[in-house]
């Protein structure tokens, strides 16, 4: 997210400018009742605009974090009438295009069974034109959106105003998300979330005795923030397009420290009760989170998480902070930092860690790898890295293989997804010569049941060697 530079001296709270005249636009959304499939597609539907206050939503008390055997294939279903409150910080429009995508993602939550509420901090009050756009692009019915005007003067403490938020509505939704606005969750992400989460209670609820013993609120389910690392400073367009071949997922955040990956940049979580399961980013910076109800109840007993604090000052000098920036100390730091915060433990599920991940939609914070913790991230210059010292997907992803091989012996997979020649070619047309040996070592893979060798973990490149 951008924000203005920190103002120099004194800062004005969420808390202590709530009063000051907040506008509300209340924009709900009424479709038809209309079937799965017709809400995917442009329907005719009915618009209401009216204020409406947050009680008025439906209350549906069921049990929100029910069956652990519920299967990863229909994560879906595991949002069914979930309430969710979305705080999304926004200061400007100045990352609109981003906003937009960021919208498209809660909304399909909602189109995924989840009733959905967004309410977007802002300082400037959005066009009519852009607001009747909105409305007919959103047409699910469970979603609502309202848009809170703060003042200006507010700068960089907008990103304290969903604390307030969550805890006052606490008791009327399920699961919170706090999130900037430009990071694209889907309902993958928000299903993976609440399974795991789940999955987590169980695993606490069965703790041996003769270890430490814990408690749900001491870990929380994380985020891992990604980018694609298109060349810098070049315009991409159709006669430099080919520049785009190697672009693949890096992980930003986590490219700066020493290899190996494992246990440098990610590392097992420790807890008896997670252990071989579970691991958290040394980084563990997520600029969001997600917290159900009873997380953030027990948070607000533990560390005082219902009160947006400012970041940790400096001793001798305590208006001079002493670390980080307030929208890292909001989304993450409270949370996870041991020192001055709550001292919760990040966990990402070994299996399921690609769920977990999302897209930091600007695609630009790349550049400035080795350089962001010193950096003031409110500015977004960055400076050209090297593209090898950034950590890909697929790096990130061998790494975790290799740590899980050294725990159990490798496991055999159903793999989904096939690759050959197209029996329709030409029959005597010669095969491309860069098609071989990716399509013999895939069927190698498949016949050893899904299983990579070392030679496979080393062939990582996109582009064939002989194209
Ligand atoms: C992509 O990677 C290959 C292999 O390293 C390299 O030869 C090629 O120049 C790269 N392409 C671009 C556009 O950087």
């Amino acid at each position: 997210m951008l924000l203005p530079r920190p103002p120099t001296s004194s800062t004005s709270t969420c808390r202590t400018s709530s009063s000051l005249g907040n506008v509300l636009i209340s924009v709900l959304l009424v479709a038809n009742l209309l079937a799965f499939v017709a809400l995917c597609r442009q329907q005719q539907h009915e618009l209401h605009v009216k204020v409406h206050t947050l009680q008025e939503r439906p209350s549906h008390h069921r049990a929100l974090l029910g069956d652990d055997s519920s299967s990863r294939t229909s994560s879906s279903s595991s949002l069914l009438n979930v309430k969710i409150l979305v705080a999304i910080a926004a200061y400007d429009f100045s990352q609109l295009p981003h906003l937009e995508e960021v919208l498209d993602g809660y909304h399909d939550l909602c189109v995924s069974g989840a009733i959905v509420k967004v309410v977007i901090h802002t300082t400037v009050a959005w066009p009519v034109p852009l607001l009747d756009l909105l409305q007919t692009r959103f047409p699910c019915s469970q979603f609502t959106m309202d848009i809170v005007l703060k003042l200006p003067r507010i700068r960089l403490h907008l990103v304290d105003c969903h604390r307030k938020l969550f805890y006052t509505h606490l008791e009327e939704y399920d699961l919170f998300i706090y999130t900037e606005d430009d990071q694209r969750v889907t309902p993958r992400t928000v299903a993976t979330y609440l399974q795991e989460t789940n999955k987590i209670q169980q695993l606490i609820l069965h703790q041996e005795e003769g270890h430490k013993q814990y408690q749900p609120a001491d870990f929380n389910v994380g985020i891992v923030r990604y980018e694609y690392n298109f060349p810098a400073n070049m315009v991409i367009d159709d006669s430099t397009r080919a520049a785009t071949e190697n672009v693949t997922r890096v992980y930003w955040e986590h490219s700066s420290f020493k290899p190996p990956i494992v246990p440098n940049a990610m590392d097992a979580v420790p807890q008896h009760p997670l252990a071989g399961k579970y691991v958290h980013m040394k980084n563990h910076h997520q600029g969001m989170f997600l917290a159900t109800r009873a997380l953030l109840k027990a948070w607000k007993d533990r560390c005082q998480f219902d009160v947006a604090s400012n970041r940790p000052g400096q001793k001798k000098n305590p208006s001079q902070p002493l670390f980080g920036t307030q929208r890292v100390w909001m989304s993450s730091q409270q949370l996870y930092g041991n020192k001055f915060g709550c001292a919760v433990q990040q966990v990402l599920p070994l299996d399921n860690f690609g769920a977990l991940t999302v897209h930091h939609l600007p695609n630009k914070n790349y550049r400035r790898v080795g350089q962001y913790r010193t950096r003031d991230t409110n500015r977004d210059e960055g400076v050209v890295v090297e593209q090898e010292q950034l950590l890909t997907a697929m790096q990130l992803h061998i790494a975790l293989l290799r740590a899980q091989q050294q725990q159990q012996p490798k496991k055999k997979k159903q793999v989904r997804i096939t690759m050959d020649a197209d029996p329709d070619n030409p029959p005597k047309a010669p095969a491309q010569p860069s098609w071989k040996p990716r399509i013999q070592a895939f069927q190698a893979y498949v016949e050893r049941g899904g299983i990579m060798t070392e030679q496979d973990m080393q062939m990582t490149l996109l582009p064939p060697a002989e194209d």
